[in-house]
């Protein structure tokens, strides 16, 4: 069986072909980030009318790519949310008509649920139950992954998510759009551990998180003194280190209270070196596996919605699409089945 797969919830156009039989078939994405980076952020018009003109071309070409004709596929899956609203329409349209033309089950997909699945594409894939840390632009959430629409929220973020701190903090510091990897990157050539930035409940004794805070600390830090280069890398060490301190612990107390040996983490923030190396640490430590995406799925792409669809098509957990192009821009994981 082959699922098309169609990602626009955001700023990334991305399709993709999974076979249940022999795997990704192809996937591209072509990303928005030229054409939102004079604003420092993403324009919600902007990126629906350039998900409109890429969508068609990017599934022709993967079509070709995969050596496979429309005819060839069994179903179509689309990201139909959380994103946003226009954008997503974009997706859902396209897909909706597609299986409409070709008589095809249209299967709307939750985006999270997308990330959450990804890394069982890769070569070492985990299996399920597992504990899933989800860190993306707009998400942080541990959740307890029993299958597939099994997701029992262990905790998630009171305010700002991990991708979200990281991007108001990089243009707080004039590094621009996307934020995320330019702060990791100028953190790199830095020494955390000079600006004692906080910890955010770090010792709340629960899982959420709070990194609002954060991005405060780093505005009230630039306002009372002039950063040497020096002092900006070592800031945005200090900063990327205390919401990986943060996560890390509450990603270890997560393992332990689900008393299970798998943990995943996905979603954007997932792409983060410092990230992955204290969370392998403290796997080595607590005696449980971490699992990825591949590097290049850790962002928005296609072939985590085909292969979303596609389980949930094997497992006959299929909500059929409604045929008018509803989008749910706000859709909480938890209560998907
Ligand atoms: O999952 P994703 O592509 O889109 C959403 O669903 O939100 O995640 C994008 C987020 C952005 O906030 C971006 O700044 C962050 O992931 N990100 C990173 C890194 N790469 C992407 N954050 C920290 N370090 C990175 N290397
Ligand atoms: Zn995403």
């Amino acid at each position: 069986m082959r699922v098309l797969g169609i990602e626009s919830s955001c700023d990334e156009t991305g399709v993709a072909i999974y076979d249940t039989e022999t795997g990704l078939r192809a996937h591209a994405v072509h990303t928005q980030i030229d054409l939102h980076a004079e604003y420092g952020g993403v324009v919600p018009e902007l990126a629906s009318r350039d998900h409109i003109r890429r969508l068609v071309p990017l599934i022709r070409k993967v079509l070709r790519e995969a050596g496979c004709e429309l005819a060839g596929i069994d179903a179509v899956a689309y990201t139909a949310g959380p994103g946003l609203a226009g954008a997503l329409l974009v997706g859902a349209s396209v897909a909706e008509a597609l299986a409409a033309a070709r008589s095809l089950p249209a299967l709307p997909i939750h985006h999270l649920e997308g990330h959450l699945l990804s890394p069982m594409l890769s070569a070492d894939p985990p299996r399920f139950p597992f504990v899933a840390l989800l860190v993306s632009g707009g998400h942080t959430q541990l959740m307890r992954v029993g299958g597939v629409g099994d997701y029992q929220l262990l905790g998630e973020s009171l305010d700002d998510a991990a991708g979200e701190a990281f991007d108001k903090t990089a243009k707080l510091m004039g590094l621009g759009y996307p934020g995320g990897p330019k702060l990791s990157q100028l953190a790199e050539s830095g020494k955390p551990g000079r600006f004692k930035l906080p910890r955010p409940m770090l010792n709340s004794g629960d899982l959420s998180f709070s990194f609002s805070g954060l991005k405060t600390a780093v505005l009230t830090l630039m306002t009372e003194r002039t950063l040497s280069e020096t002092d900006r890398s070592d800031l945005a060490a200090d900063f990327q280190a205390a919401v990986v301190d943060v996560l890390v612990a509450k990603s270890i107390a997560a393992v332990a209270k689900c008393g299970l040996d798998q943990f995943v983490v996905a979603g954007g923030v997932g792409a983060n070196r410092h990230l992955r190396d204290q969370l392998n640490a403290a796997g080595t430590r607590g005696g449980f596996s971490v699992f990825y995406p591949e590097f290049e799925l850790c962002t928005d792409n296609g072939a985590m919605i085909a292969f979303a669809g596609a389980l949930r098509l094997q497992s006959g957990k299929v909500t059929p699409g409604s045929g008018a192009f509803a989008v749910s821009p706000r859709w909480p994981l938890a209560s998907l089945s």
